[in-house]
């Protein structure tokens, strides 16, 4: 069906584009294009390498100028501070550029992996990449180069919608049901048919999202529109079916991957998900911090369709799920922990079970004004001193500290290492690489969320200097570190870490 889809969008494009056809890919049927204009998003081999080299000099020429404003700005902090931090800055807002892009052949559209995993997550691809759009504002190159990750992006979801990860060398076995295209697959429980690359089939609610969130902020960012092509407008429709299913998981949903832990409620408004933005299962099946991304990301969509896609009935349809999830989420998302204040919880079933606690991977609770979700409530800041204390099961902190705090911090000297951890494990911990973290790890992916929504300066320059000073020396960032020995941690080369952070120093520190 998708193909066929496709195949017809192509056939439009052949007539009205101003194009040349080089390539007839026979088997998807679909018969690529180059547009003369530099908004084109399919190139030849050559091209899109060209394309690359040209998009990695003109950000690395960024990176030199914002680095030098990081220098001579920050007056707060120290000299070695400011160098530390502008070197730093120099490597991650380079990092996937550099190391995480690479042409899918089938194509040559541009496959972005984690950095040190060859797979392409559709969330981290996207956060990788959006701290490029401010220079896709004034860049052509860097504008084609992002618009061939989306493109890849929407053909990747075009194949399998449930999943969060693909493989440039083809279907994960273990993951895919046998079917005639992947006579080899061996999942028996696992429904519906993977796509050729599909990774993990593992349904993370805000894989998709993420991907229409980067569609979205790459033409408010640039003002360009030719990301937002027909190919995009069949994902999008695609997308609101997937939401409208899942509202339904019982009744409705053919997908099936492994046994589920809880029965949620049908019809209650909120968007059923098999795995957190950790990759780990849920325990309630309705996760709150994606549901609020369904609300977020339905409303971009609807205001994509009116104005760019002038598809009215895609703009009410979307803008219909907004309202309900968020409704949804008032009724059945706000509980009470203890003597406390209102706050949301992390998951629920919508039967009224709720369950409490933050994670550091987003979506998350903390992360929520970066999101842009309206805080109808005014609990935001509740939930938030919540996660950000001893009473959330993934916040985290030196334990030999804390047993020396008999001194109050001030006296000692010393800042406290703390912040959100994850429930997922962080295996192979450096130096040795066989140490694991299990329930203990401080992520930086969670200090930075803190960072950027952190309304506080000197709050925010305390979390940076976490940061600085775990780093291992390396001038990059990692996924969990021992809070007691940050020398130890995993994932040399995280690229989505390293480009939220990136995406924080040009909000905040690099005026
Ligand atoms: C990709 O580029 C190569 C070389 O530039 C070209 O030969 C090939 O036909 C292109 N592939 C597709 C599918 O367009
Ligand atoms: C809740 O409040 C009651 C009454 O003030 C107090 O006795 C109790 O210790 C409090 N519980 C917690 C968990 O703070
Ligand atoms: C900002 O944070 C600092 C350090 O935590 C605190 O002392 C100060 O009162 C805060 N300022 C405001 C305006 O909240």
């Amino acid at each position: 069906m998708w193909k066929g889809r496709l195949a017809l969008v192509a056939a439009l494009l052949l007539e009205t584009a101003n194009c040349s056809c080089f390539s007839d890919d026979s088997a998807a049927g679909v018969c690529l294009l180059q547009l003369k204009s530099s908004s084109s998003r399919l190139f030849s081999a050559a091209r899109l390498s060209k394309l690359h080299e040209e998009a990695r000099k003109t950000i690395a020429k960024e990176a030199e100028q914002v680095a030098g404003r990081i220098r001579s700005g920050n007056q707060e902090l120290s000299q070695d501070e400011r160098e530390h931090l502008a070197r730093m800055f120099q490597q991650t807002y380079q990092f996937s550029a550099a190391k995480a892009w690479s042409i899918f052949e089938k194509d040559n559209t541009t496959l972005v992996s984690t950095g040190d995993i060859r797979q392409m997550w559709l969330r981290d691809s996207s956060v990788q990449n959006e701290v490029y759009l401010p220079l896709a504002a004034r860049s052509d190159g860097v504008y084609a180069v992002l618009a061939s990750i989306m493109k890849r992006q929407v053909r990747f979801m075009s194949e399998d919608m449930y999943a969060s990860a693909f493989d440039p060398l083809g279907p994960n076995k273990e993951e895919c049901p046998r079917t005639q295209s992947c006579p080899n697959c061996r999942c028996d429980t696992c429904q519906p048919a993977c796509g050729p690359f599909t990774y993990q089939h593992d349904f993370e609610l805000d894989a998709p999202l993420f991907v229409m969130k980067f569609h979205y902020d790459a033409w408010k960012a640039t003002g360009k529109t030719a990301h937002l092509d027909q190919d995009f407008a069949v994902v999008a429709r695609e997308v609101l079916e997937l939401l409208r299913t899942e509202q339904h998981h019982n009744a409705k949903s053919q997908y099936f991957y492994k046994a589920e832990k809880s029965q949620v409620a049908d019809g209650t408004g909120l968007v059923w998900s098999f795995a957190r933005p950790s990759d780990d299962q849920t325990e309630l099946g309705y996760n709150i911090p994606q549901n609020m991304m369904v609300v977020v990301v339905t409303s971009m969509i609807s205001e994509m369709a009116s104005e760019v896609l002038k598809d009215k009935g895609l703009s009410k349809e979307a803008a219909d799920i907004s309202n309900e999830v968020e409704a949804a989420i008032e009724k059945y998302a706000v509980g009470q922990q203890g003597n406390n204040s209102k706050m949301y919880a992390f998951e629920v079933d919508g039967k009224g079970r709720q369950l409490f606690l933050d994670d550091a991977n987003m979506p998350n609770l903390l992360w929520l004004p970066f999101l842009g979700y309206k805080d109808r409530l005014g609990i935001y800041q509740d939930t938030r001193r919540y996660d950000l204390s001893a009473r959330n099961p993934n916040f985290f902190q030196d334990q030999q500290q804390q047993q020396e705090q008999a001194f109050p911090v001030a006296e000692s000297g010393r800042s406290p290492v703390e912040g959100l951890g994850s429930t997922h494990e962080s295996h192979g911990l450096r130096p040795g690489g066989s140490r694991e973290c299990r329930g203990h790890c401080i992520w930086h992916l969670g200090l930075i969320a803190e960072g950027t929504t952190s309304q506080n300066k000197s709050e925010k320059v305390r979390i940076l200097r976490e940061i600085l000073k775990t780093d291992a020396s390396t001038n990059l960032l990692h996924e969990g570190f021992s809070p007691e020995n940050p020398s130890q941690y995993n994932r040399d080369q995280f690229g989505w870490a390293d480009s939220f952070f990136a995406r924080w120093m040009l909000k905040d520190f690099a005026s």
